[in-house]
């Protein structure tokens, strides 16, 4: 059965909430029978377009990634990412959100940050599109990529923040990079779920980015556990082909015709 938002809200304190990033088709329809929520980060930015920032990431590459996996999807919720200066203010907001909504069939769309964008959010909301807020570490905003927490300022900040996109009503917020103890307050705080990366295991429930999951992305992140490394198997299949097409091995009689 098709999952819907009230459902993940009601996990709150009950169970774990399950996400992952997805970027096409062939990936969100394995992703679907596990996750409860299937992103479609911006991401894809640094991942698939080796951009040097989320920033540069255009809302026509979101809508074209995000038709892929709306194909592979039957149960999870879906949300997608809107990328940087696609909501500068409301009406831009509201009108981007709403194609984003209807090209793509998601169930909802997520945004970075906090006060700077609660005007923003109230109006998505007033006008029936789900929003998953985002806070902690902000790659469309952040100049450096630390993590989020250790200055007091920074904890009142967050926590006022969640308390506000809360307010707002957004269904959930990404804690991204922020440090144990606030996530736990945070989490505490506010009736919505929170789903964390680099966030702890007080969040509510947990995202990564697929390709860092199954070790494709050469980099490694204190954050991330690789749960299988298919950068070593690709490449040894990889390498094994190039020997035999050297040698004439491949093709033998059995795959030709
Ligand atoms: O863009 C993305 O993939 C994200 C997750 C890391 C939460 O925002």
């Amino acid at each position: 059965m098709k999952k819907k938002i009230s459902d993940l809200i009601k996990k709150k304190n009950k169970q774990k909430i399950v996400s992952l990033t997805a970027y096409s088709k062939n990936v969100a329809s394995i992703l679907d029978k596990y996750c409860d929520i299937i992103l479609v980060g911006d991401s894809l930015g640094s991942v698939l377009y080796n951009y040097k920032s989320t920033r540069e990431v255009s809302l026509d590459i979101m809508i074209e990634h995000s038709k892929s996996v709306r194909m592979g999807i039957k149960k999870a919720l879906m949300v997608v990412d809107m990328p940087y200066n696609s909501y500068r203010n409301s009406k831009e907001a509201l009108k981007n959100a709403k194609k984003i909504m209807i090209k793509t069939r998601c169930d909802a769309v997520k945004l970075e940050g906090g006060k700077k964008i609660y005007e923003i959010i109230k109006t998505l909301i007033k006008n029936k599109i789900p929003v998953m807020g985002h806070l902690g570490l902000l790659p469309q905003s952040d100049k450096t990529f630390k993590f989020k927490g250790k200055k007091k300022s920074e904890r009142d900040k967050i926590l006022k923040d969640a308390l506000l996109l809360e307010r707002a009503g957004v269904f959930s917020i990404v804690l991204e990079c922020v440090e144990t103890s606030l996530a736990k307050i945070v989490t505490r705080n506010i009736k919505v779920p929170t789903i964390g990366i680099g966030a702890s295991k007080y969040c509510d429930g947990q995202i990564l980015v697929f390709d860092d999951l199954i070790g494709l992305n050469p980099i490694n992140y204190r954050f991330v556990k690789k749960y299988a490394n298919l950068r070593d198997q690709i490449t040894k299949a990889v390498s094994n082909y190039s020997k035999e097409v050297r040698k004439i091995k491949f093709p033998n009689k059995k795959n030709s015709y």
